[in-house]
């Protein structure tokens, strides 16, 4: 028996909510309602009361409950927190951090999985405002379903309808069940962030990687039960649970941690490790007479050792940042490289430091191109198909 928090919004579909608890109820799960102000406007808590055999809480402002912190304690007791009917306006004040009804607060209060089902106007769906907040929700790790095609009650068709219970149910189950550990027992290195290569006691070679997407796949991989050793240049990000964290600043010290951290089954190098570094690091160089030359030599290749090192990880992922002719060059650097796959991407855009990323997956079978998503689900899917080639 699993403890599932229905909160209830604002829409026409609101009435299919309460099919949802008669299924939930029938799986044997325990089923608690939020009503929002809105979704009180399409079904009454009698209803909801009635189905999920509880009662439901409608404010928070309610001086029994918040004597008690009732909105923390109504997460603290849900494994799972799902949104249905989730309006354009719930998604909007989810993605914002908003927490100015019971609903929102309970979101922004709950450490526990939140999976959303929408439901509006196809033009609703489709503005930029909501694929702007449905894909900031997504980063933010809030499983969003898409919502069924057909006629709807404003009388469009389109994309906007709420998924059928059953369909709602369905996905429900799978967020409630058991994560499968296809990785457990395996070690996973990953590299990520970039390299700073000094110039003086000041100054550093550097470039934009911000570690984000490696971040995500150490965090993906450790999902999946592997033991993860992460080797971090200087970024500003926190660890993922689970993560072994090494920080490292120069691309040798880089090379060096992950020759401590072998051997591993898998090895994903997204660190954008320096090419060269300065070769004679000076005291602070003065600013007198001409501008100072730098001499430039080569950093070790960290994916080449690694791809010809005795102890060589079964699977080899090196990632690609090019800023052109990126298929082209990434399947050079695979073979040049010897490695199994190379994720290739185009950074000729802004992404760098910013939270999607659009990958080609170049390995001996040929190129599969990926559509633009969030690097939190770039790095899932890349931990699925580790974790099916490691099988
Ligand atoms: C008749 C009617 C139907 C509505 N249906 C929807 C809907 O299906 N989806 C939606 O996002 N908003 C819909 N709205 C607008 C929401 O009710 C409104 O944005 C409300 O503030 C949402 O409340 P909530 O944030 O508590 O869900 C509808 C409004 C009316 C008057």
């Amino acid at each position: 028996m699993k403890r599932v928090l229905l909160i209830v919004g604002g829409g026409i579909a609101a009435y299919k909510a309460c099919e949802l608890i008669r299924l939930l109820r029938r799986a044997g799960h325990a089923v608690r309602c939020v009503l929002t102000d809105g979704g009180a406007q399409f079904v009454t808590a009698m209803t909801l009361a009635a189905l999920s055999e509880d009662r439901v809480y409608t404010s928070l402002w309610d001086l029994k409950d918040e004597s008690e912190m009732g909105h923390i304690q109504l997460s603290r007791e849900a494994d799972l927190l799902v949104v249905a009917p989730a309006t354009a306006d719930l998604l909007a004040r989810m993605a914002a951090g908003q927490a100015d009804d019971l609903a929102t607060t309970v979101l922004l209060a709950t450490d526990k999985p939140v999976l959303a089902a929408p439901a509006m106007n196809v033009r609703m769906w489709q503005h930029s405002a909501t694929r702007r907040n449905v894909m900031r929700l997504r980063c933010d790790g809030v499983t969003i379903l898409e919502p069924d095609e057909g006629a709807m009650a404003c009388g469009e068709y389109g994309p906007g309808r709420l998924p059928e219970p059953a369909a709602i149910a369905a996905a429900i189950e799978r967020a409630l069940a058991p994560r499968s550990r296809p990785l457990a027992g395996r070690h996973a290195l990953v590299t990520a962030g970039p390299t700073h290569e000094p110039i003086d006691p000041v100054r550093y070679l550097a470039n934009r990687s911000s570690g984000k997407q490696g971040f995500a796949i150490a965090e993906a991989l450790a999902a999946l039960g592997a033991r993860v050793t992460l080797v971090a240049g200087p970024v500003a990000l926190s660890t993922p649970p689970r993560v072994d964290r090494h920080d490292v600043i120069t691309a040798r010290e880089m090379s060096d941690a992950v020759d401590r951290a072998l051997p591993a089954d898998v090895a994903v190098l997204v660190a954008a490790v320096a090419d060269w570094r300065v070769e004679a690091v000076a005291d602070k160089i003065k600013k007198a007479g001409a501008p100072p030359t730098l001499t430039l030599v080569e950093n070790p290749d960290i994916l080449a050792t690694l791809a010809r090192a005795p102890n060589r990880p079964r699977l080899l992922v090196g990632f690609a940042a090019e800023t052109s002719e990126v298929l082209a060059h990434a399947t050079a650097k695979r073979a040049r490289k010897g490695v199994d796959w190379i994720v290739a991407n185009d950074v000729s855009g802004e992404v760098m430091g910013s939270e999607r990323n659009t990958v080609h997956l170049v390995n001996a079978a040929g190129v599969e191109s990926w559509e633009e998503l969030p690097k939190r689900m770039v790095a899932t899917r890349l931990a699925d198909r580790i974790a099916a080639a490691l099988a």
